[in-house]
């Protein structure tokens, strides 16, 4: 696709190319129906064939046991960051559920858990600005604790949790929105996790959430109730007329992704390309990557250059060379490259040469 930058945002971020290309071309007409497919009922044949689709691959690419469901909830995922208290806080009568801090986001879902039980955010990396996933002792958490709340990648901090916490028999609930399905996970582990679309999965404003059967039934009753996971898991996601676009790019991303060899594939070739990146870093002192390296995300690569002052002309003349939006967040300042499955081996292998150039001028 000609005149495409290598996007390193870090969401909305970049699409695979041939799913942009798909949707473009059906887009006034879907399968010779003579109409798109926004302007067809979320309850017409085609698109409950969309739906089904999109199940049976998400449950295939991520190995979703029997006993789990997915949901389509609108919102994004700071929507799941009230839903998931609402619909778990109230499954042991404590009301109790513990939050790791390892992020802005881990942190505005422990704020807005707070609104409706208590929580125990004492497993935190804030006194070190996040550069690091919280040690999680399992033995301190409360036993009537309804759940414990993890964000397995933090995609400011630019850090994951390569050891998913042992939380015996306290669900652990994950919030994914930055690497679901970039890599191999095991659901069991877990009661519910949740992503919004527009990292790895398709256009903003809508969530996956994926959650153990026995868990769905214990809402508030002041629950909303699209946001009531037993109601939506009932009606299919169908409650109200959902997203249809962004259900309909998820399905085409994952029959991409499907096509590519799935999870365990873009996971090897996720560490490849992150690995491109972190040699660069760490073989020069002019980059400085900012996450403790045993915590470093393989999908958003977070760095300063050790004279801040030379930033502006490094994002600049990347821009200029097609690598684009790599400012990292005003919380770290520096650089982040954000590289999601769609983003091509080539795009960083561009990156890695452009800063080995960049550094070479400056010397
Ligand atoms: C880990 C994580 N959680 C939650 C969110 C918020 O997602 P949304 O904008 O869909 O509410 C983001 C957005 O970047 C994120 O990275």
């Amino acid at each position: 696709m000609s005149g495409r930058v290598y996007n390193f945002g870090a969401g909305p971020a970049m699409l695979p190319g041939p799913v942009m290309e798909q949707a473009q071309r059906e887009f006034l007409n879907y399968r010779d129906i003579g109409a798109s497919v926004i302007e067809i009922s979320h309850r017409s044949a085609d698109f409950m064939e969309i739906v089904e689709t999109a199940d049976a691959l998400l449950a295939e690419l991520a190995e979703i046991p029997e006993n789990y469901r997915i949901l389509y909830v609108h919102g994004g995922a700071q929507m799941q960051f009230s839903a998931i208290p609402l619909n778990l806080i109230q499954r042991l009568p404590a009301r109790r559920a513990a939050y790791a801090v390892s992020g802005n986001f881990a942190n505005l879902a422990a704020k807005e858990a707070a609104r409706y039980g208590e929580i125990d955010t004492s497993r935190s990396s804030a006194a070190s600005n996040f550069d690091r996933i919280p040690e999680f002792p399992a033995d301190g958490l409360a036993p009537d604790a309804s759940y414990a709340h993890i964000t397995s990648n933090n995609t400011i901090y630019g850090t994951r949790w390569n050891d998913f916490p042992d939380t015996g028999a306290i669900p652990l609930v994950a919030d994914m929105t930055s690497e679901l399905l970039s890599r191999r996970f095991d659901m069991n582990r877990f009661g519910a996790v949740f992503a919004s679309l527009q990292k790895n999965l398709g256009p903003s404003g809508l969530a996956v959430v994926i959650i153990r059967e026995d868990l769905l039934g214990h809402a508030l009753p002041e629950t909303p109730a699209l946001l009531n996971y037993r109601a939506c898991a009932e009606k299919h996601s169908l409650a109200n007329t959902i997203n249809t676009f962004a259900l309909y790019l998820m399905k085409l991303v994952l029959e991409w992704l499907r096509d590519e060899g799935g999870v365990a594939a873009i996971e090897q070739r996720n560490a490849a390309k992150a690995a491109l990146l972190y040699d660069v870093i760490d073989q020069s002192d002019f980059y400085r990557g900012t996450a403790h390296p045993p915590h470093r995300s393989h999908m958003n690569v977070t760095f300063h250059l050790a004279d801040d002052a030379r930033l502006g002309d490094f994002l600049r003349e990347a821009g200029d060379s097609g690598l684009y939006a790599l400012k990292g967040h005003r919380n770290v300042g520096g650089a982040r490259a954000s590289i999601y499955n769609a983003m091509p081996v080539a795009g960083c292998e561009a990156l890695a040469d452009f800063m080995e150039h960049f550094e070479r001028s400056r010397a």
